[in-house]
């Protein structure tokens, strides 16, 4: 089942997003939640943040596994996805740091930290509630569009499309990493629950492309159509297309 949230803009969005996560903590305070990168979840870890400095919530008893990591990159490099979640999350809740997880994106032997991430993964007991965004051509993670779902943790060479809509964070398009490590779709789809986050005009047409298109290994996101629980968060831009075509489905 999918439920679509469609917000006046990108705080509403993301006061609704945190309020999946901040019930999921609340319901079973040692859940293991699958964090996501990139600019849309920003806003919903700011309002947990909020959550957790007003007492309503804590994630003292938590566990965060990432979906992905820069492949080359040092935690402390200021592009890396682990920079990147210490700045926007978790320095800023009381999630205890000896668990949280990314993949580690100095590993020597890529196809060796892929194994342990998901046997760490399975350790775990799977993930509870999974943040994703998505990118413009449809990826999860980083999980590009290609020939096959590739179910385990993998290496993957980042498309041009992807080193292009992430350029804006480095120096230049050359200082992208080529290569990262993601979670593969069998530890997104095993999730209970899938939280996406999805904002602005450039969204719109890759979202109904997603959930009302072909499931098809060329759009990633569109194995989410096969998950029992899918929630989708966006603002009228990024749900343009799907307000247009489907006006049916939203849940408020
Ligand atoms: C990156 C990340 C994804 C993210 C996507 C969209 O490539 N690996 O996890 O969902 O970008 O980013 P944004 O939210 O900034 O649009």
């Amino acid at each position: 089942m999918i439920r679509f949230y469609k917000e006046k803009d990108y705080t509403a969005m993301s006061y609704r997003a945190a309020s999946f996560i901040a019930a999921q903590v609340l319901n079973k305070p040692a859940s293991v939640l699958g964090l996501a990168t990139g600019s849309s979840p920003i806003g919903m870890y700011e309002e947990l943040a909020k959550k957790v400095a007003d007492g309503k919530i804590t994630f003292q008893h938590a566990t965060s596994v990432n979906l992905d990591e820069y492949y080359g990159l040092a935690p402390e490099h200021d592009q890396s996805y682990r920079y990147f979640m210490e700045q926007n999350f978790f320095s800023k809740v009381d999630i205890p740091h000896e668990r949280t997880f990314l993949p580690n994106g100095l590993a020597a032997d890529a196809a060796a930290e892929c194994a342990r991430y998901d046997a760490l993964i399975d350790s775990l007991g799977g993930i509870d509630i999974q943040v994703l965004g998505i990118g413009r051509d449809g990826h999860i993670g980083f999980n590009e569009p290609g020939a096959a779902f590739i179910p385990g943790t993998n290496h993957v060479k980042l498309t041009d499309d992807t080193i292009d809509a992430n350029a804006r964070f480095f120096a230049s398009a050359d200082d992208v990493p080529r290569y990262a490590l993601t979670m593969g779709i069998r530890a997104i789809m095993q999730a209970k629950t899938i939280l996406m986050v999805a904002n602005g005009a450039g969204k719109a047409a890759i979202l109904e492309a997603a959930f009302f298109g072909p499931v098809t290994p060329e759009v990633p996101a569109s194995i989410l159509q096969l998950h029992p629980n899918v929630i989708v968060c966006g603002d009228t831009d990024a749900m343009a297309e799907i307000e247009k075509n489907h006006p049916g489905v939203f849940a408020n």
